[in-house]
């Protein structure tokens, strides 16, 4: 997720050249305004899926995770105790900081509540991406290895590999690459023709990565990044749902219907009482006539009663239709054979009039693996805000100053922490008047995303405190140095322990790939 290195650490120029892509994997963590995201890139928002949470983890609580896309099917199968799976990505090209144990937090919490984990050491892009060399890359990897460790991975039920020491998922990405074209990669992340050929191979190795936990056996996976990360995550979901031998939809009558159609149509179906001449057989000529004079109109209506004119006598009955999208003849055969009750097919298509569209599902994802497919679920995401710099802008791993790497000495951390730019005001009597602004101050942040751990008691406190002018930002400051320092001294004794831990895992420590 959050390497925040400028722009111009990037060799090949791709993330210099990406203003047609509006979110950049590789520019600059920077979000100017949450709100577009939710109604430019068709991000959710998080509130109606977290609050239906018995126990939310606090960046829930606090909004920090304020997103999501599918969420919904990974809690959903983790509430019915089905398997799901969390997995996230680091590139490791500096030491790990605070942003990054933000995502370690999510990865330990779900699987915490059940889900199998998996955490992604990105070599393969920061050295394809980023330049560097596998020398440093290894450090770094260690480090991001030990604070995950610290933070309570637990190592025996999760899994951790590196990209440059992992066939299967070289092996997905190249079949992955099968589904993906150059222009695609320009339109999404605005590649051109100067971008290096490793980079975009770094694109098909994460989109292998997000689709990882699924080579075991297809199952609901969340993928908690930041924003940045987003085009990652629909191309991801796009490539999921071409890698698929079928995909099934709900149909009326033997066209293909949109979104907004299918509603439209449902609701033409459930009045049959008042049109049809037989109610047990209502034609589609019939339902459109009744569309046309009962419905306002719309695009949608002016499209629908179109359809339903041109199939005529047709008669108009639900279904679950499953659409061959790239299946063997002999899958297809498996699938017709297998589907129960009263069935249709017209080419590559099967209606059936008995089962439902999940049940039908279920049948053509077993049948998919049964003839050596992969019968992939579109992986799910959650967003979190990025935390914003020390020094006032943006944090950057290039400047130290601007972040609290887990590995700074802790009194250092804790001097960073009283040099910090606040969002109080000039003097203590404005700020006793008019209090302080905690929703823009790098400190509050602090306290939110890690100095509070659970205590929402804590969070509120520096909350009220500082917005009613009764929190001066150098106590305020202080008692956030004093937390940091105590937090990074027990994490670092942690990340001390898990030496050994580490030294016993299956996991490479130095790359394959390296010749130094
Ligand atoms: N691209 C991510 C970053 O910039 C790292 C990454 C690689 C990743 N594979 C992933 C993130 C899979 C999430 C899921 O840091
Ligand atoms: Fe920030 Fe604390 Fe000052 Fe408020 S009192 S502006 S939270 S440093």
């Amino acid at each position: 997720m959050t390497d925040n290195s400028p722009q111009d650490d990037d060799p090949d120029g791709a993330g210099a050249a990406a203003p047609t892509a509006a979110l950049d994997p590789w520019g600059a963590d920077t979000v100017a305004d949450y709100a577009a995201l939710f109604d430019e890139f068709g991000i959710e928002r998080i509130d109606t899926v977290a609050d239906a949470l018995p126990d939310p983890h606090a960046l829930f609580r606090r909004g920090v995770i304020f997103g999501h896309r599918g969420y919904d099917r990974v809690l959903d199968a983790l509430a019915a105790g089905e398997p799901a799976a969390v997995l996230s990505g680091f590139m490791p090209t500096g030491a790990p900081h605070l942003g990054h144990k933000m995502v370690f937090d999510e990865i330990v919490w779900h699987q915490q509540q059940g889900a199998s984990a998996h955490a992604v050491i990105a070599d393969l892009e920061a050295h394809a991406a980023r330049g560097r060399s596998w020398a440093e890359i290894d450090d770094h990897t260690r480090d991001y290895l030990l604070s995950l460790l610290a933070v309570g991975f637990d190592p025996d039920s999760g899994e951790v590999y590196r990209q440059s020491a992992a066939p299967a998922v070289d092996a997905l990405a190249f079949e992955l690459g099968i589904h993906a074209n150059l222009s695609e990669l320009q339109a999404i992340y605005g590649f051109d023709g100067t971008t290096a050929i490793a980079h975009m191979q770094a694109v098909l190795t994460q989109m292998a990565d997000i689709l990882e936990p699924q080579l075991e056996a297809p199952q609901p996976t969340v993928i908690p990044v930041g924003p940045d990360q987003d085009p990652h995550i629909r191309f991801a979901r796009d490539l999921a749902a071409r890698m698929r031998m079928f995909s099934v939809t709900e149909a009326y009558a033997s066209f293909e219907l949109t979104d907004a159609e299918r509603a439209l149509c449902a609701e033409v179906y459930a009045a049959r009482e008042t049109y049809a001449e037989d109610p047990a057989t209502p034609r589609c000529a019939e339902a459109a006539a009744w569309l046309r004079t009962e419905a306002a109109e719309t695009a949608t209506r002016g499209s629908l009663v179109a359809k339903l004119e041109n199939a005529g006598m047709e008669p108009l009955v639900p279904r679950a239709r499953v659409v061959a999208t790239g299946a063997p003849e002999a899958a297809l055969d498996a699938l017709i054979e297998q589907v129960d009750g009263e069935k249709r097919r017209y080419g590559a298509h099967i209606d059936s009039f008995e089962l439902s569209a999940a049940a039908l599902a279920s049948l053509a994802r077993a049948v998919e693996l049964a003839h050596g497919g992969y019968g992939f679920i579109a992986p799910s995401a959650i967003y979190h805000r990025f935390m914003s710099g020390l020094t006032g802008g943006k944090m950057s791993s290039s400047d130290p100053a601007s972040h609290i790497a887990l590995t700074d000495p802790p009194a250092d951390a804790a001097a960073k922490v009283r040099a910090a730019t606040t969002a109080g005001q000039p003097t203590e009597a404005l700020q006793r008047e008019r209090g302080g602004d905690p929703d823009a101050c790098p400190v509050y942040e602090l306290y939110a995303y890690t100095l509070a751990g659970d205590d929402d008691a804590l969070t509120e406190t520096v909350y009220t405190e500082c917005a009613g002018g009764e929190r001066l930002c150098g106590d305020c400051k202080a008692q956030a140095a004093e937390l940091m320092e105590a937090f990074l001294a027990d994490h670092q004794q942690r990340r001390a322990a898990a030496e050994a831990t580490l030294a016993a895992m299956d996991v490479e420590l130095t790359s394959p790939r390296g010749r130094d």
